[in-house]
């Protein structure tokens, strides 16, 4: 099966000081995976390193068979990659909503009828059509995180990487990301500290260490039982 991501034993310093080492990742052709871990590990950090925003001291990172060392060599691949960045206000391209999830579209030389067409239609997958003539700024958090959220999604990427998608998120808007989510077929890329939500929408999910990833279960796709009197549980294991 072909790979989206192949990330080899990279290590990332922050002013001359290890953050992590020995990552490796492959991320293959529709797999969904997560990325875990505390405030400061590094999660944002790895995504910047995979579009070659941060530089790596050491080890690869392959997108789609492109190697990525720097900014540059993210240009080929760069309309294969939905990037979703943690701060939404560093994501928007144009100032009013609708003009901003066309960004893309327009760029690409897709017709104005068509982007319209299209943004109207992303809109509405996420409820969020009555937000179209307003101003990206004065957005809520969480409406700026949809609004952003459309604006990768539009673009149709083969993989999509997902910075703290759930940040901003009421309840209900979590589970209906969820649900269009799981339903997305390509490779994804959720970087969360919310062990919870990524476990219903990825196949695996991994904790990130100063030493590498870790394997983490999952507990909807494991098994789960009870023993002993104790409630429904899994047993944790790391390959
Ligand atoms: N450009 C930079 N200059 C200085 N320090 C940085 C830079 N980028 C990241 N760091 C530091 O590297 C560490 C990892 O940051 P990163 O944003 O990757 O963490 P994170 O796991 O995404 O955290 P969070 O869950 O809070 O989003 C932090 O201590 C951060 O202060
Ligand atoms: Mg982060």
């Amino acid at each position: 099966m072909s790979c989206s991501l192949n990330i080899k034993n990279i290590s990332v310093d922050i002013d001359g000081i290890e953050l992590f080492k020995n990552i490796s990742l492959n991320v293959l052709h529709k797999e969904k995976i997560a990325i875990i871990g505390p405030n400061g590990c590094g999660k944002t950090t790895l995504l910047e390193s995979i579009v070659g925003l941060c530089p790596i001291k050491e080890g690869s990172v392959e997108l789609f068979h492109q190697k990525i060392g720097c900014a540059d060599d993210f240009k080929p691949v760069r309309h294969m990659v939905g990037y979703l960045l943690q701060d939404s206000d560093n994501q928007f391209l144009a100032p009013i909503v609708e003009d901003d999830i066309a960004f893309t579209l327009l760029v690409r030389g897709i017709d104005k009828s068509e982007a319209k067409a299209r943004t109207n239609a992303i809109l509405n997958d996420l409820e969020i059509s009555h937000l179209a003539k307003k101003v990206v700024y004065h957005l809520s958090g969480g409406e700026k995180k949809l609004v952003a959220l459309a604006g990768v999604l539009i673009a149709e990427p083969k993989l999509m990487l997902l910075d703290e998608p759930t940040s901003g998120l009421d309840f209900e808007m979590q589970l209906k990301l969820t649900k269009i989510l799981k339903n997305i077929d390509k490779s994804i890329v959720i970087v969360s500290h919310d062990k919870e939500f990524v476990e219903s929408i990825v196949d695996t999910i991994y904790k990130i260490s100063p030493d590498g990833l870790k394997r983490m279960s999952n507990f909807k796709t494991e098994y789960a039982h009870t023993h002993d009197g104790l409630p429904l549980h899994t047993h944790p294991h790391e390959h």
